[in-house]
Parts: C-alpha cells; structure tokens; sequence
C-alpha cells in the first residue's frame, strides 16, 4: 500500500447537521476566532483539498489569512499557503475562479480518466490536470498526493467530499465546529449523505478533545490510530 497524507476533515455545521444554506447565499456558520482557528491548522498542512461543488457555490481562495503565518511557512522553505486541490465529474469549473486565480502554491484538479482531456482544455494553465481514475477514488488521490510530497492534508468539505473520505477510511481526524442555530431546510447541504461508515454504534469513534471556542464547539475525533493530539 503506497503511503497516504494524514488526512484532517474539517468542517463547520449547524445544531441539525447542515453545512449551509438552500439557497446561493453562503452561511457563515462560525465565528471569527474559529476562522483564526482554522487559519492555523490550513497553515500547518501541505494540501487542502475541497470538492467541485464548494469551489462553484463558495468560490473559496483557500490561503492562510495571518501574515505572521505565511511568513513562517516561508522561512521553512514552504510556499505562503498550500498547495490546492479539488475533484470534478462534471468539470464544470471557471477558471477565473479565486481557487485558481489566488495564491501561487500549484493547484491539483483531480478528475475521472475519460474527462481528463476535457479538463485540460478547459482550466489551460490555471492548474494541473490529475487522472483519478474511474472512477476517482479519495484513496487514490490521497496516495497521489503523498507521490507528490504531501504529509498532510486538510478536507474542507463539502458533504460529498467528507462522506468519501469518511466511508473509504481514509482520514484519520474529524474536526467538527458545532454553530448555535438551525437551518431548518432538508434541501440544504448535509455534513454527510448514505454510506456505509467505519463507525457504527459497535465501533464507536474516539472522542479526542471538546472546546468551547465562543459561540461555537469544536470536537475532535480521533478516526484512525494515526491520530495525533497536537
Ligand atoms: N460548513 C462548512 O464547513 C462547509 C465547507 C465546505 C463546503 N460547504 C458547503 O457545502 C456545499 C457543497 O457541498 P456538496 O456536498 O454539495 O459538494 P462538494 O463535496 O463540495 O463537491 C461535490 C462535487 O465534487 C466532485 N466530486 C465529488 N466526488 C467525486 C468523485 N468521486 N469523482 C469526481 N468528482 C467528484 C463533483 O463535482 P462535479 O459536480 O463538478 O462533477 C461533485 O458534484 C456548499 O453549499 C458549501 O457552501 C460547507
């Protein structure tokens, strides 16, 4: 078996499991010291990666926000914030989009061996077109990823996304940030859809830690024996 990242799923969502909203407007679930939170954690990982869907609906730049922490990435010979990565069936992706256009760290577009031809018309030189496979799975992007140097990758969602990496058992921690409100619409986007997950109630995952941060929790979840507290 080829060596994978450790892999961090985090995410942000509401009291009844949501991860937005119905409707094209972006919810912020979280508050502004969680930001800062996960603005620490994007700076101590080698790869972020997102699914299609969150680069159309939130159009996210996916750079560390603190000077003081693009600087010290720089002074360990690591570029300002890491590299990016995002996965598409469709292939429907601007490439003037901010994931693209922002930040000078390489971007990864992995996508199903048939569209690969298609992917590289389209996105040029905005980023590096990877053949996933047929069709893409998370583990082969995952070993991917570790052939090209990353030892640690953060999964920032969204529920398509998580629900792979979770129901293929490849990640190895869960950060969950818990906002105080409902939204209340089963046609917004949920945590995770159908699947067949490692843990079930015989096979409860390991609560790690439980932080008040604000309005908000954080729980951390230990998913693999890879688990590490820092
Ligand atoms: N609260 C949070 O922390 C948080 C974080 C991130 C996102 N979000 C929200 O989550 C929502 C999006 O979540 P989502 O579940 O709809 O979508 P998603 O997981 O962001 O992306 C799903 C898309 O990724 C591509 N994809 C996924 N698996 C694939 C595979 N095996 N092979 C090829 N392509 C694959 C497909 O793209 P194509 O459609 O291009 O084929 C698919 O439609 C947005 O509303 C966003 O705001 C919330």
């Amino acid at each position: 078996m080829l060596d994978r990242p450790y892999t961090l799923l985090s995410c942000a969502l509401s009291l009844d499991g949501y991860l937005g909203s119905a409707t094209a407007r972006r919810l912020e679930l979280s508050n502004d010291a969680d930001f800062d939170r996960v603005d620490a954690v994007r700076a101590s990982c080698d790869a972020i990666l997102v699914g299609a869907a969150t680069v159309r609906h939130d159009n996210p730049r996916l750079l560390v926000r603190s000077k003081a922490r693009r600087d010290e990435r720089t002074a360990h010979r690591l570029p300002p914030s890491p590299i990016k990565v995002t996965l598409t069936e469709r292939v429907e992706l601007d490439a003037g989009a901010d994931f693209f256009t922002t930040g000078d760290a390489e971007k990864l577009v992995y996508c199903a061996s048939e569209r690969v031809a298609d992917a590289r018309s389209r996105l040029g030189s905005v980023a590096t077109v990877v053949d996933g496979g047929q069709p893409v799975a998370m583990r082969t992007i995952s070993e991917d990823l570790g052939a090209r140097g990353v030892r640690r990758l953060m999964v920032e969602g969204g529920g398509k996304v998580h629900t792979q990496f979770l129901t293929e058992n490849v990640a190895d921690e869960l950060q969950l940030v818990v906002a105080p409100f409902f939204v209340g619409d089963s046609r917004a986007p949920r945590f995770v859809s159908d699947g067949r997950f490692p843990w079930t109630p015989d096979r409860r995952a390991r609560l790690a830690g439980v932080r008040q941060i604000g309005d908000v929790v954080l729980l951390r979840y230990a998913l693999s024996p890879r688990f590490r507290a820092d």
